[in-house]
C-alpha cells in the first residue's frame, strides 16, 4: 500500500482494523497511567500531560467536525470517506484525551469547584464542553443507535461542544490559529451545504 492508495483510495488497512483498540484501551491506558504518575509522584509533569491531552483532544475534535464536509466537497480524496467511518472511534478517543485532560489540570491548578464554575473564567467554556460530550460518548454504540429515536439530533450536540471547547482553547492560549480554524470550519460547512443541496443525485449523504 503506498501514499497513491491511503489519499485516493481510502486505503487503511491494518489502521482501520487496530483503531478501535487504540481508541478505547491502548491510548487512554497508556495516557491515565502518564497522568496518574504526575498526580502521586510528579505534579510538575502534569503541565505537560495535561496540555498535550488537551491540545489532542481540541485537534481530534475539529478534525471529526471537518472530516465530513471534507469527503463532501472533495470526493476524489477517499482518505476523508475512510476517515468519515471512524468518527466514533476518533470520537470516543477526544472525550478520553479532553478527560484526561481536565484531570491532569485540575490537580496541575489546584482548581476547586468555584474556579470551574466561575462565568468569569475560561475553565467553565472547556467544562461545559466536556458535560457536552458525555451524553455523546455514552451513546456511541451500535445499541444506543438502535433504539435512540433522536440519537442522530442527539448527536449534533457535537457542534455546541465543539464551540465552547474552541472558545476554551482560544481564550486559554490567546491562539489565533483556533479562531482561524473556526472561520474554516463555517467556510467548510456552507461549502457542504451548498454542494448537497446542488448536487443532489450524485451525492448521498447518508454514504458519507
Ligand atoms: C472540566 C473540563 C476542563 C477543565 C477543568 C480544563 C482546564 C483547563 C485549564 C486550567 C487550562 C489552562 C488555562 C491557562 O493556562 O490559563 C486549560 C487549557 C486548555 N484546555 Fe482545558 N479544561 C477542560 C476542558 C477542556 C476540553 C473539553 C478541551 C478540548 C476539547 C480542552 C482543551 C484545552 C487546551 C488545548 C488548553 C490549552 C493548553 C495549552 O496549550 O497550554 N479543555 N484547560
Amino acid at each position: 500500500m503506498n501514499l497513491n492508495d491511503i489519499i485516493f483510495q481510502g486505503r487503511t488497512g491494518k489502521f482501520r482494523k487496530y483503531l478501535p483498540t487504540l481508541s478505547y484501551y491502548i491510548i487512554p491506558l497508556l495516557l491515565l497511567g502518564w497522568i496518574t504518575y504526575g498526580i502521586f509522584f510528579n505534579p510538575i509533569n502534569l503541565y505537560d500531560s495535561g496540555k498535550y491531552t488537551g491540545q489532542w483532544s481540541m485537534y481530534l475534535l475539529a478534525f471529526i467536525m471537518m472530516v465530513r464536509p471534507l469527503a463532501v466537497l472533495l470526493p476524489k480524496l477517499k482518505i476523508f470517506f475512510a476517515f468519515s467511518s471512524m468518527r466514533k472511534e476518533l470520537g470516543i478517543l477526544t472525550f478520553y484525551l479532553a478527560l484526561l485532560h481536565s484531570i491532569g489540570y485540575f490537580f496541575a491548578f489546584d482548581l476547586t469547584p468555584a474556579d470551574i464554575f466561575n462565568p468569569q473564567d475560561i475553565i467553565v467554556y472547556g467544562f461545559i464542553s466536556l458535560l457536552i460530550m458525555l451524553p455523546l460518548y455514552l451513546t456511541s454504540n451500535t445499541f444506543s443507535f438502535r433504539k435512540l429515536k433522536y440519537w442522530k439530533q442527539l448527536h449534533r450536540l457535537a457542534y455546541i461542544a465543539v464551540i465552547f471547547a474552541l472558545i476554551h482553547v482560544g481564550k486559554a492560549t490567546g491562539d489565533i490559529i483556533w479562531y482561524i480554524l473556526v472561520a474554516v470550519f463555517i467556510a467548510l460547512k456552507i461549502g457542504e451545504f451548498y454542494k448537497l443541496h446542488t448536487n443532489q443525485k450524485t451525492i448521498n449523504p447518508k454514504s458519507i
